[in-house]
């Protein structure tokens, strides 16, 4: 495994291998979720490459961009261990040098859910993953439904600007207790990693309601909330039953239904999602 930091080496390397590399973009702190997304690159192609940038446009002013855990030295552990064949660990004033005022930006399906709660996020998403798309010029991209808006939205922007990329979503890799995994639980307390169970929790509660046959989004709504207004330092940024592909609200639940949330445990927003039909 080699490490490559500039965008020009970066970009050298993927013309000598274009037509077999897969993608995985990351911001690092490298987990289990992570590493399923690098077993199934391996798996589809000849040349994997892990980028870990954690990129500052997608991060607005008061959120966490100073306080995202880093770790390159780790990261290079997981990343070799999953057989990885390149990191990609550009630095922010050669993704975005001087002058640099070029964004990509996905409409109506980034006004929903976590779009609504940072403005400019995906913004920021779209953009350093189209500038990633050119420079490791990728057959393949792998992605998690962790994230299932930010799936969505790169699925739209691949369509939507021609990219010759193909586009593979993996389900989402949780804690034996439930907890999603995610870069940002490492900044939990041991205390709010307990409350933290409350996302998966509150979205057992609906699915085991729904799979009683209850469909109405409003009761549904309701038994997914109270699991989390139990919790003491947890706070609902969003809670949410959607259409999974225009991501739009509905009354009526149904198997292809999306439930997705975002909730604030202490300073550490979190999110989780389910498909209610979904295994
Ligand atoms: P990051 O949060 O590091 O996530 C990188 C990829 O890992 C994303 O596709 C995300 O959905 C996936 N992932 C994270 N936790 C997961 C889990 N528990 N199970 C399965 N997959 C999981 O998402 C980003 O970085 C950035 O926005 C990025 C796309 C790299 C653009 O900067």
């Amino acid at each position: 495994m080699i490490v490559i930091e500039s965008v020009a080496q970066m970009q050298q390397f993927a013309r000598e291998r274009r037509g077999e590399i897969a993608l995985v973009p990351t911001m690092g702190y490298l987990h289990e979720g992570h590493a399923s997304l690098m077993t199934e690159a391996r798996r589809r192609a000849k040349t994997v490459v892990v980028s870990i940038f954690v990129n500052p446009t997608q991060f607005g002013v008061n959120e966490d961009l100073d306080s995202y855990p880093r770790d390159l030295e780790r990261d290079k552990k997981v990343a070799a261990a999953a057989g990885v064949d390149v990191i990609f660990a550009p630095k922010a004033a050669d993704m975005y040098p001087e002058g640099y005022q070029s964004y990509l930006n996905v409409e109506e399906l980034t006004t929903h859910l976590c779009g609504a709660s940072r403005p400019g996020h995906f913004r920021g998403v779209t953009t350093v993953v189209a500038k990633l798309f050119n420079i490791v010029m990728p057959t393949l991209a792998v992605f998690g439904k962790k994230d299932f808006q930010q799936l969505a939205v790169i699925r739209r922007m691949v369509k939507d600007f021609n990219f010759d990329v193909e586009i593979v979503g993996m389900p989402i890799v949780r804690e034996a207790d439930g907890l999603a995994l995610s870069s940002r639980n490492a900044r939990l307390t041991p205390e709010q990693r307990i409350e933290a169970l409350c996302l998966s929790r509150s979205i057992a509660a609906a699915r085991d309601a729904f799979g009683k046959g209850e469909r109405s989004v409003a009761v549904l709504k309701e038994k997914a909330l109270a699991v989390i207004g139990a919790e003491k330092d947890a706070e609902v940024d969003y809670l949410e039953f959607r259409d999974q592909d225009s991501l739009l609200p509905l009354d009526e639940a149904n198997e292809r239904t999306l439930l997705a949330l975002a909730v604030r445990v202490g300073s550490v927003r979190l999110i989780d999602n389910s498909v209610l039909g979904e295994e």
